[in-house]
């Protein structure tokens, strides 16, 4: 079943608990957790200290995404109880292999993200070491643009290749996804679905999510 995963990085920072648990009562799955530090991608956002302050305000489990440089040097601390999955950036990662297993050791799923320009033969020796493939669907910094949507042929050819060669990666989609794209989206095969400003952008945003549930599962 498809799982929607909404993005802090778009919710009102000054009521952040709250509004964590607004997509929670919407039947969110997972919380994205977007970590910008400034080099890897023109913006800064929050660090671990942000995500942990939300422990216990939420069962919701963690899904992070570290769009970050040298993200072996801070795994650690985005493990938690809560922490499934930690993300990293193939463009990213000098040593990308060991990273996922550095994630897998450290107690999380092992992510993987490329950019737009970045092609999937970029994952081709990785992909038996990744729990998860994410697929940006925007150029990574900031929320709220248009998708670019050549990340569902990404999508679709990477659906076929874990079935071709009996893998189980799940497949997510991160950026401009919203009401009017998300039945496309899960057509294609995706099987978690990243929603920033989509969701917190919604006056009732347990209203929004529960509508960006449906209609991504009516049609995956
Ligand atoms: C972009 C982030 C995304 C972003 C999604 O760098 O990784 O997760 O916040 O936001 P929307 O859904 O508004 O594109
Ligand atoms: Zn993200």
């Amino acid at each position: 079943m498809i799982q929607l995963a909404p993005s802090i990085l778009s919710a009102d920072f000054s009521q952040l608990g709250q509004q964590v648990r607004c997509i929670e009562e919407g039947g969110a799955h997972l919380i994205h957790v977007d970590v910008m530090d400034g080099h890897f991608v023109p913006n800064i956002s929050f660090g671990a200290a942000v995500m942990k302050s939300l422990t216990g305000r939420t069962g919701l489990p963690f899904d992070v995404h570290l769009m970050i440089e040298k993200p072996d040097d801070y795994l650690e601390d985005f493990i938690t109880p809560q922490t499934e999955y930690i993300t990293v950036h193939q463009e990213a990662c000098v040593h990308l292999h060991r990273t996922l297993q550095h994630i897998r050791a450290a107690g999380a799923k092992a992510g993987v993200s490329i950019n737009p320009a970045t092609p999937l033969c970029m994952l081709d020796e990785v992909l038996e070491e990744a729990d998860l493939i994410l697929i940006m669907s925007v150029n990574p910094g900031f929320g709220g643009q248009k998708m670019i949507p050549s990340a569902l042929h990404k999508i679709e050819e990477l659906k076929r290749r874990r079935e071709e060669r009996g893998l189980s990666y799940r497949i997510e989609i991160d950026g401009g996804v919203n009401l009017d794209n998300i039945a496309r989206v899960a057509q294609a095969g995706t099987d978690i679905i990243v929603a920033g400003s989509a969701a917190f952008g919604a006056e009732d945003i347990a209203g929004r999510v529960r509508d960006l549930i449906r209609c991504a599962q009516v049609n995956g």
